[in-house]
């Protein structure tokens, strides 16, 4: 079993980034500017926000970040939206989901302009996304396409059964292995929470992409022997014990599973710190094209 070791491929990702903005800064050329837009106080959104601002500080880029009171309405926040779509400086931005009742999701997303959407959300970079033109990959289906690519793991041919449809990683996961090419080609069943008998679904899978937030949810019996395993789940378990009063858990049992996978990726160090090394990689991607 070959643990997909998500801390050490992305931090091969962000040196890379780093000679890359290094050379842009010895020819005297801008560096990426990534803005990211939070909406009120969720603990868990606040840290991935925390850890994308650091990121960019980590590889030279500059950051922004737009922090908006939980009280903030659509119309308030369409208008920051539209100050960074208008700002030469910001290459890119993110509005960070979720984001509080009154404001509609799907409007607000429509509201970034596409070519500053790093997210990859706009239904524009979807679509583009959905007809193989290139495109801002939605960073965490993006983190687990590089995973499979830098391990070489065959998809060719592989099933591929995805657990979860949302629009940020089922969904656009679903799509992306079905894609020509590597990593691609694989044969694609999008499972969600009116899938009937899915043990007997996962158990004939070769890959297991699990985006679900159940902890604990596969379990060794819904695995068949040498499949690989690719939890993106993040979960936040309350444990007094710990420093932080909680602890992080995936979709997957992972003592039990690991035994019967050829690769799997841990939680924490799995796919977490992929996305935001990918986010970088769309930030940078969004510099380039600015500058073209
Ligand atoms: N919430 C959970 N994942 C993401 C993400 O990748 N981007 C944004 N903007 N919000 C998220």
């Amino acid at each position: 079993m070959i643990i997909l070791d998500g801390k050490i491929t992305s931090n091969d990702i962000k040196n890379e980034i780093t000679e890359i903005v290094q050379e842009m800064k010895n020819k005297g050329e801008k560096v990426p500017h990534l803005a990211a837009v939070i909406v009120g106080n969720d603990g868990a959104s606040l840290t991935y926000v925390g850890s994308k601002v650091r990121a960019c500080e980590q590889v030279g880029f500059e950051s922004t970040m737009v922090r908006m009171p939980n009280t903030t309405s659509e119309t308030e926040l369409l208008r920051e939206i539209k100050k960074l779509n208008e700002n030469p400086d910001i290459d890119g931005f993110i509005v960070q989901l979720p984001l509080p009742k009154q404001i509609d999701t799907q409007k607000i997303l429509m509201a970034v302009n596409p070519d500053k959407d790093v997210d990859g959300f706009h239904p524009t970079n979807f679509g583009r996304m959905a007809l193989d033109m290139s495109t801002f990959i939605p960073a965490t289906p993006f983190g687990i396409l590089e995973l499979l690519e830098r391990y070489n793991v065959e998809t060719k041919g592989k099933h591929t059964v995805v657990i979860g449809r949302s629009h940020i990683v089922g969904r656009p996961m679903s799509i992306l292995m079905g894609r020509k090419g590597f990593p691609g080609n694989s044969t694609v069943t999008l499972t969600h929470s009116h899938t009937k008998n899915i043990t007997q679904i996962t158990s004939q899978a070769d890959i297991i992409i699990t985006a679900l937030g159940v902890p604990g949810f596969l379990k060794a019996e819904m695995v068949k022997d040498d499949a690989v395993i690719i939890d993106v789940g993040i979960t936040r378990v309350p444990d007094e014990t710990r420093e932080r009063g909680y602890y992080i858990t995936g979709d997957v049992d992972f003592e039990a599973v690991k035994e019967k996978a050829s690769f799997i990726t841990p939680v924490p160090g799995g796919v977490g710190p992929m996305t935001i090394a990918m986010l970088l990689k769309n930030t940078l991607l969004a510099r380039e094209r600015h500058r073209e």
